[in-house]
């Protein structure tokens, strides 16, 4: 996969991508990331990438000119000529899981991050495919929400972590992850629970299981209903309902 990163700050992004799993997958060429100054898309002397808003009004709009010539260069040198154009702004549709893994599958994402008070509308109509928002606030920029979606996206592809560990984790599933402890087994009077030092792998599962159902109650029962439950774990859920209900 290449994804570009079209921005006016490279620096922001300079981080996120130099450390840890990012920097290892791009070692290992499972992708190809370009961070890409849109001020060399510009031809002025001041390299001038906004303006003022057309009928007035507080703040600056990104220009169309150097958006348009820089996705223009990067398709062109893609070859592949299948890129998939996102804007990021608090106006696109939320960003989860299920757009994360939709991503994934693609070959080549040009990603344009906003700025200011936003992009000149010809952009969004027709350069774009795609507008996604990370969450409902207000950011500076697209740069940071673009870094979230890229690492989201990028744990997922083929090789990046065992198969099994992406398939087993919360969101995938529709329920949110059972605890996790390591040691020492006692620490600062809090011991970790028995069944997970007993060594009995099928209680071990089990416990797992009812934890993630009981932690999906607690915290996000909005999850609930989109889990497909084993009968086991219905009928806890159906426990710990009714103990509620008393
Ligand atoms: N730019 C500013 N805020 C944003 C958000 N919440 N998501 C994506 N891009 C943004």
């Amino acid at each position: 996969m290449k994804i570009d990163l079209v921005t006016i700050f490279p620096g922001i992004l300079e981080g996120p991508f130099r450390e840890s799993m990012i920097k290892r997958a791009v070692d290992r060429g499972l992708v190809e990331i370009n961070l890409v100054d849109l001020r060399d898309y510009t031809r002025d002397r001041h390299r001038q990438v906004d303006d003022t808003p057309y009928g007035g009004g507080y703040g600056m709009i990104l220009k169309p000119e150097p958006i348009y010539e820089a996705v223009e260069d990067l398709k062109s040198k893609s070859g592949s000529g299948t890129a998939r154009v996102i804007l990021l702004t608090p106006q696109g549709r939320r960003f989860n899981q299920d757009a994360a893994r939709e991503l994934s599958q693609e070959k080549h994402l040009i990603m344009i991050c906003g700025r200011y008070e936003g992009v000149d509308e010809r952009v969004r109509s027709t350069l774009v495919d795609d507008e996604i928002s990370i969450g409902d606030y207000v950011l500076t920029g697209g740069e940071l929400a673009a870094a979230v979606v890229v690492d989201a996206v990028v744990r997922l592809l083929p090789g990046f972590i065992a198969e099994e560990a992406a398939a087993n984790e919360s969101f995938s599933e529709s329920l949110l992850e059972h605890p996790h402890y390591t040691r020492p087994p006692v620490f600062r009077g809090m011991e970790v629970p028995s069944v997970l030092q007993s060594g009995n792998h099928a209680e071990i599962d089990r416990w797992r299981r009812m934890q993630s159902v009981k932690r999906t109650y607690e915290r996000r029962p909005d999850l609930l209903e989109k889990a497909r439950l084993l009968p086991d774990e219905k009928a806890y859920l159906e426990k710990i309902e009714k103990q509620q209900d008393k």
